[in-house]
């Protein structure tokens, strides 16, 4: 079993696609209300990688997949330096729907908060127990204190393997949408090649757990 770090009292259960389906009609917190749609996780049923995010944006909104809009894009470029292909990972959320405040025609990001978060931790928590990833990947703050508590400081801490269940480790990385928003070029370049060497550190133990798995065979 992989524990976030605050318990969630009842975890649904099913196939990822029922969960997908009980997740559409999720009401626990009012974001359902102005948003397009759900936005659940993507990737195989028991992929060996679960990597997740913060909230979708406006795009993920409009086409009901995560990552798929200008944070997608970065992550997508450092996942294959990497040596990670997208197809084999299972992406997701921490919170499933789009927050945004309106400026004329424009919907803007808001930040979910934590009453929203915890109405949404159930759907993480069933995710990781249906996929059961052998890596959970933090991206973001966000993400890391969901899985390793409100403590754990990003800046200090990323990249750092910890357990997450007996057969979970788990590391956090920088959120690619942090990586394009870092202002100074220098800064970002080093922000981007940081998220580039923890995914390879992902990439490494994954091809590890490969060849363990080959060798007992
Ligand atoms: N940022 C996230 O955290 N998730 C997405 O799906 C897109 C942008």
């Amino acid at each position: 079993m992989i524990a976030l770090a605050k318990p969630v009292e009842q975890v649904p259960a099913g196939s990822l696609a029922t969960l997908r389906r009980m997740a559409a009609d999720c009401r626990a917190c009012p974001l359902w209300r102005h948003a397009t749609q759900t936005v659940f996780g993507r990737g195989p049923e028991h992929a060996a990688a679960m990597l997740i995010g913060e909230q979708p944006g406006a795009q993920e909104d409009l086409a009901g997949e995560p990552f798929v809009g200008p944070a997608g894009q970065l992550l997508d470029r450092a996942l294959a330096e990497a040596g990670l292909d997208r197809r084999t990972l299972y992406l997701t959320n921490t919170v499933k729907h789009f927050k945004y405040e309106t400026r004329g025609k424009v919907r803007l990001h808001k930040r979910v908060n934590a009453t929203e978060q915890a109405a949404c931790r159930q759907w993480l928590a069933a995710e990781l127990a249906r996929v059961q990833p052998r890596v959970a990947v933090g991206l973001g703050a966000m993400a890391a204190q969901t899985l390793f508590g409100k403590d754990f400081r990003i800046g200090a801490e990323r990249g750092q393997w910890r357990e997450l269940g007996p057969q979970t480790r788990g590391l956090a990385t920088w959120h690619p949408s942090a990586v394009l928003r870092t202002p100074r070029e220098a800064r970002r370049r080093e922000a981007y090649a940081e998220l580039v060497t923890d995914l390879r550190e992902v990439a490494a133990v994954l091809a590890a757990l490969r060849d363990a798995e080959g060798a007992a065979r």
